[in-house]
Order: C-alpha cells, then structure tokens, then sequence
C-alpha cells in the first residue's frame, strides 16, 4: 500500500478548524462586524482524464466563479471531446449502440444536488443536471423524462455517437458470440486498436471537484458508463452518496471505476465522514477502497488471492485544502491544480498485480 499525498495538515490542525466551523455556527450573530475573509488558495482535483478541466476551473475560480460553475465548465470540455470513448460526445454506447449518460453536480454553500441518467442525445448532461438543482423539486432525472426536461430547456438532441465509437462498438458486437448471426471481417491493421476496448471494457468517467478562494466546494462527476451496458443500467455517477459528495463544512470525493461496486457501499458520503472524523484526503479513500475490497464477496470479481479483479479510483479534497486519491489497483493517476501547478500525480493504491 502506498500514500503518494499532499498531506500539508495535521490531523490536530483540520480538527481544530473543524470545530472552530462548527463554534462559529453555533454562536450567535455578532451584528455587522465585518470580517475579512482570509483567501485561499483553490484547489480542483479530477480523474486522469482530466488535467484540461482542473486548468479551466482553476482559471474560473480566480475570476470570482462559483465553484459548481468552474467544475461545470471543466468537464464541460471532455464531454464536448468526441476522443474521449467514456465521456459525452464520442462515449462508448450501450449494447444497442446508442450513447446514454448519467452525470451529478452538487453544491457545497447550498448543499444542492440534481442529477440525470440514462439521458441519450444531450452533449452536455452535466448541465441537465444542474438545471434540475436549480430548476425543479426533484434531485434525479432519468431517461425520457430527463430528455424531455433537457428539451424543455433548449438543449439541442444529437447524434453522440462518433464513428469510431460506432467501430468499437460493432466489433464488439460482432465477437461477443459463436452462436449468434453477427460476423467480423478479416483482420485489418485497425483491429489492434478496436480490441484493445473489447478485453477490458472501459467504465471511464470524469470526477471534478472544486474548493475555491473562500473554502467553497463543489463536486462534478459526468460520464457514458460502462461500455455496451444494458439500455437503461445506471452506474455510480449520477448517485449522490456515491458518484459524489460534498459537505461544505468538510470536504468533497468522488469515484471512477467499477459503479457497481462503489453503489454497494455509498463511498463518496462515508469518504467525506472519514476526513470530517479526522482522517486524511488519501487515508479516507484508501479506507473506503479496504471496505469495498472486504465486502465484495462474489467468486467472479475476486482473483486468486481474493482481491476485487475490478478497478475502482477514489478523490477527495479537504475544506482545507489537503487532497489525495486511491485507487484499488496500482498504476492509476489522477489530476490536480493546487492553485499553483496543474499535474498528473500518482494515485495512492491497495494492490499490486
Ligand atoms: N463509474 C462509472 C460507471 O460505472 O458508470
């Protein structure tokens, strides 16, 4: 097990200034004593996939954005990237060869959420989600319904299906069975590059999270899913609890990898409890993964030795700023702007192969 961090503050340190948060709620209005607020520096921290949406919200931030907006606009642009096969535009489809996305925001300062799922023909559905925060009672929004919410709202339905997301898709269509109708052709130099998709089938997603210059946080997780799932299967990203979590007071996390296994256990809420207990960004997502690892029972997820075959990634930021991420098999990295360098670092890890 490793713990590559930026672990900047002590435990006692974020405690006290925990408890401090919680004086200051508790204590009554001093009337219209001015105090100036101390600036920060922000921090945004995503997925691998992710170092062009930590720089863009990074930027935003320091304007005077709201941190959701920032973490918006930052996966905004993986989702527009019709090379990203996990993400929006140019997503891997679900087994009939249609895109479908699930995406959740949530807002620290207003702790607001929405979410939508299996949302099919809309680019951008971490904007739906937004909206239906901002513009409904309701929290979660699925299938024809979030569509027509999407369409009530000007969003434009395309095609989100590229053709080389089309190829891989076909391919595997076209191998998944002896005993069915569908037939390759020959091998061709393009083949190496479409089976690479077919032996692992990717759950790719993109996670932001936000602090910004006052101590405000936000978190973003947007993504296509696992590959040539199910119509109608939703994964972890569009589940508050799970796909994200913030607590202003505290911090936020969110999840890549295996949304099956991460549904199971409600990481991202137990991830944000772990750090408000005291634990550090990287202890809390190293913790969650030894819960997950622990719980996960069925004989075919596990390998020799007993260990998820699976792949599951975790990231978390501290109200103070501290932050870290884990991932269940070693080799992963993650992406992070800490206000003065935008980077890849590696991920904290609990196996090794
Ligand atoms: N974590 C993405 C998914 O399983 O859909």
């Amino acid at each position: 097990m490793s713990q590559p961090d930026s672990e900047a503050v002590s435990r006692r340190e974020f405690l006290g200034s925990t408890a401090a948060t919680a004086a200051a709620l508790a204590a009554p209005a001093r009337g219209a004593e001015a105090v100036a607020e101390p600036q920060r520096r922000p921090v945004a921290i995503a997925s691998a996939n992710g170092l062009r949406a930590t720089a863009r919200a990074i930027e935003l931030v320091r304007q005077g954005a709201d941190p959701l907006d920032a973490a918006i606009a930052g996966v905004n642009i993986i989702e527009a990237d019709p090379n990203d096969l996990t993400v929006g535009y140019g997503g891997l489809p679900n087994e009939d060869g249609v895109v479908e996305l699930d995406a959740a925001v949530m807002h620290g300062p207003t702790h607001r959420a929405g979410a939508v799922a299996a949302l099919q023909g809309v680019k951008h559905p971490s904007r739906v989600a937004k909206l239906v925060m901002e513009r409904t009672d309701h929290l979660l929004l699925v299938g024809e319904g979030a569509q027509r919410f999407a369409i009530a709202h000007g969003f434009p339905i395309e095609n989100l299906l590229t053709e080389r997301a089309r190829k891989i898709w076909l391919r595997w269509k076209e191998t998944r069975s002896d005993i069915d109708d569908w037939l390759p052709p020959p091998e061709s130099p393009e083949d190496a590059e479409l089976r690479r998709y077919l032996r692992e089938r990717p759950t790719g997603t993109i996670h932001l999270s936000v602090l910004d210059l006052h101590g405000d946080l936000a978190a973003c997780t947007t993504t296509s899913g696992l590959a040539f799932k199910i119509p109608g299967r939703v994964g972890d990203s569009p589940i508050i609890g799970a796909g994200l979590y913030v607590d202003n007071d505290v911090g936020a996390a969110g999840s890549t990898g295996r949304g099956e296994a991460n549904l199971a256990n409600c990481s991202c809420a137990v991830i944000v409890e772990l750090m408000a207990r005291g634990m550090s960004p990287t202890e809390a997502c190293l913790e969650m993964l030894r819960r997950v690892a622990k719980r996960t029972r069925e004989a075919r997820l596990l390998d020799k030795q007993g260990r998820p075959k699976f792949n599951l990634v975790f990231y978390a930021i501290r109200k103070d700023g501290q932050y870290g991420a884990a991932s269940m098999w070693r080799g992963r990295r993650y992406a992070v702007h800490d206000g003065t360098r935008n980077q890849l670092k590696d991920c904290a890890f609990l196996f090794e192969r």
